[in-house]
């Protein structure tokens, strides 16, 4: 009876993780959304019976609180076994290295990095991660530095500086959880090109492609796997 917990689950990648997971009766499923507010038609549509919706604003750390808080009513004792930190944003892709303006680069550091950091520090502190948990973060081949390096010219600056750091973050949380949680593996995912509100209509693949591969590389995961950035087809992105 696997627990999974996944941000950003309204719409986009976050709502296919749902619908897939939601398949098995077996999956309890946290679905955090960032306001319970907004239009969650779709998530309710593919919510099986133990999908529970939550609000978890991860750019707000008194919304990442109060969500671990209902999070830890709700398992009653059970621990998450699967994280997915899919929640991210793009809001400036227009601007270059040149002209980045300081709150978009900031307001994508709160959400994209700060965003899974406190969400798993918190759900530590609460004793809701399971000894051998998985975790992924939702990084991008912009997250690259070789994938950058090949691009001409360059893209989306200040998102591709935000999922680096969210690399970066990766690799400390894979050896710091080591500590309390010697079975945890965390990883990064590059989920491909994708068709959602961010990856755009011309994107090469569909969410439901994109999500299965990823739930076979999350599902295959061993522990000697801590730390690896991957591809959604399994293979692993250069850093
Ligand atoms: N699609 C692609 O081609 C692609 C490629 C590489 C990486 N990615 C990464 O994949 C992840 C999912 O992207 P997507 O394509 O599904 O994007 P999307 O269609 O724009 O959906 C983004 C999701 O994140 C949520 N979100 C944004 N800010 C949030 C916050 N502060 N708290 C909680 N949730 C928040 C959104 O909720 P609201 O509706 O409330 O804003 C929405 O559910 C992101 O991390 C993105 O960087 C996507």
């Amino acid at each position: 009876m696997p627990v999974y917990c996944i941000t950003g689950t309204n719409r986009g990648l976050g709502l296919e993780f749902v619908r897939q997971l939601a398949q098995s009766a077996d999956n309890t499923i946290l679905a955090c959304t960032r306001s319970v507010s907004s239009d969650l038609t779709d998530l309710k549509a593919v919510a099986s019976s133990s999908t529970h919706i939550l609000a978890c604003d991860v750019g707000d750390l008194g919304s990442i609180r109060e969500f671990v808080k209902e999070a830890a009513k709700i398992l009653a004792g059970k621990k998450i076994d699967f994280l997915l930190n899919s929640a991210g944003i793009n809001p400036a892709g227009w601007q270059s290295s040149l002209s980045l303006g300081p709150d978009d680069v900031l307001t994508q550091i709160r959400v994209n990095v700060l965003g899974p950091a406190k969400t798993v520090e918190f759900l530590l502190q609460a004793d809701r991660l399971a000894k051998d948990v998985r975790i992924m973060n939702m990084s991008s081949g912009l997250g690259s530095m070789q994938r950058s390096l090949e691009l001409k010219p360059r893209k989306f600056a200040g998102y591709s500086i935000s999922k680096a750091a969210l690399n970066m973050l990766s690799i400390h949380q894979a050896g710091d959880l080591k500590e309390n949680l010697p079975g945890a593996v965390v990883i990064l995912m590059d989920p491909g090109w994708v068709k959602t509100r961010m990856g755009g209509e011309g994107a090469i693949l569909t969410p439901e492609e994109s999500i299965s591969g990823m739930l076979k590389v999350v599902h295959g995961l061993k522990e000697e796997d801590n730390a690896k950035f991957y591809h959604y087809s399994g293979k692993q992105v250069p850093w």
